[in-house]
């Protein structure tokens, strides 16, 4: 029965980490898969981690099962981080996930058990895991203009003009800060107006946050989520700690289902629930422990957020670096954008081919639609980019 399966495509995101690997000039640079590293190419464990493992190993004395949400200190503290007080607690159900994608999976699982008639609705461009889990998941997808990739701003007339042509019921997946692949954001104002064209067209909203405190600052990432949750009655949240935690590995996220009263969300804490049991039975636990041994202690958060301002503050640093050195290297204020993005990532708005030398030429890696991982640079080699790139032009 097995010979039936068919070659599955390979990621190009994963793809890109082989190839970095199997790579054997010692000046290769990686700007791939959207991990931070530090200055000296490290992905290092954040201090306020090890604090909380250390202390979680000499005190746990139980490794028995928790509950299917996952442990309801760890919703508990992750809610408040990612929507404050916008929500009355009697209208939020979550559940602990397998990192930020166990989220948006399940978001969408859930989605169609809603309404199987949905379309769900992405960015174009968005992160190339969305269209891959939706369609595998059986909705279809239609995608809503974001991205002007001449200017290397956000369209926002042909975003506005795409959301109005949303069906009652569809999902409309919204990136809450750092926008993947493009690093362009909208302004409260333009977040404004796209809640109320959403709420016209009576869409459900599904926020991913994956990059909470990457972009302006832990509060600023969240105010759009927070925005829209104080708008809709309905809405699901997926959301990641890979990242503002450095726990990629550990596999911590959580996807919270805001209801329109109390009633309904006991049904949808039951749904969640349900989604869990079906698909691994409990949340991995020791991801999500860190994060809330961290968030319900205060000496701890103080430290982590210090650490994940200096993280984010580093990437902005090389955000205004790489401007700079590419409007020297290139002679034009072609590429001033990528001191405006936030967040991990920028498309540079290169070729395929062009993408294609400056592995080849140079063992710079980047996805083929010129996304860059800011965070693989360092102040030495954003001017070997900058070169590379006026080369390739
Ligand atoms: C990325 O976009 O590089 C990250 O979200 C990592 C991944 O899983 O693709």
């Amino acid at each position: 029965m097995l010979e039936a399966l068919r070659p599955q495509p390979a990621d190009k995101i994963l793809q890109l980490i082989q190839m970095f690997k199997d790579d054997p000039r010692a000046d290769k640079i990686d700007l791939g898969v959207g991990v931070y590293k530090d200055p000296t190419g490290l992905t290092p464990v954040m201090r306020a981690v090890k604090a909380a493992e250390k202390r979680i190993w000499e005190t746990q004395d139980t490794k028995t099962y928790t509950a299917l949400t996952g442990d309801p200190g760890y919703n508990g503290t992750m809610r408040r981080l990612i929507l404050g007080d916008a929500v009355d607690d009697a209208r939020l159900s979550s559940i602990a996930t397998p990192g930020g994608t166990g989220a948006v999976r399940l978001a969408v699982d859930l989605a169609k058990m809603a309404n199987p008639g949905a379309t769900v609705w992405v960015s174009r461009p968005t992160w190339g895991n969305h269209i891959s889990i939706i369609k595998f998941v059986g909705l279809p997808v239609a995608e809503y203009r974001y991205f002007d990739e001449a200017a290397g701003e956000v369209d926002f007339a042909g975003l506005t003009e795409d959301l109005g042509r949303v069906k009652a019921g569809d999902v409309v997946l919204l990136h809450g800060c750092c926008h993947n692949p493009t690093g362009a954001n909208l302004t409260a104002d333009q977040w404004q107006k796209v809640i109320a064209i959403l709420k016209a067209q009576g869409a459900l909203p599904l926020v991913d946050l994956a990059y909470q405190g990457f972009g302006d600052g832990l509060e600023d990432d969240a105010a759009a989520t927070r925005a829209v949750a104080a708008a809709f009655p309905e809405l699901l949240i997926a959301a990641s700690c890979s990242k503002n935690f450095g726990i990629y590995r550990d596999r911590a996220g959580i996807l919270i289902a805001v209801s329109a009263d109390a009633g309904q969300t006991q049904v949808a804490q039951a749904n969640l629930n349900f989604l869990n049991r079906q698909t691994y039975s409990f949340p991995p636990d020791h991801g999500t422990r860190v994060v809330m041994t961290i968030l319900q202690d205060a000496d701890l958060t103080a430290d982590w957020k210090a650490e994940l301002e200096e993280t984010r503050l580093t990437m902005l640093r090389l955000r205004t670096q790489l401007a700079e050195e590419l409007r020297k290297a290139t002679n034009s204020d072609r590429f001033d954008f990528v001191a405006r993005h936030r967040g991990m990532f920028s498309r540079l708005g290169l070729t395929e081919s062009q993408v294609d030398r400056l592995r080849t030429e140079f063992g710079i890696y980047m996805v083929g639609d010129s996304r860059i991982n800011i965070a693989g640079l360092n102040s030495a080699t954003v001017p070997v980019l900058a070169r590379a790139v006026a080369a390739v032009l």
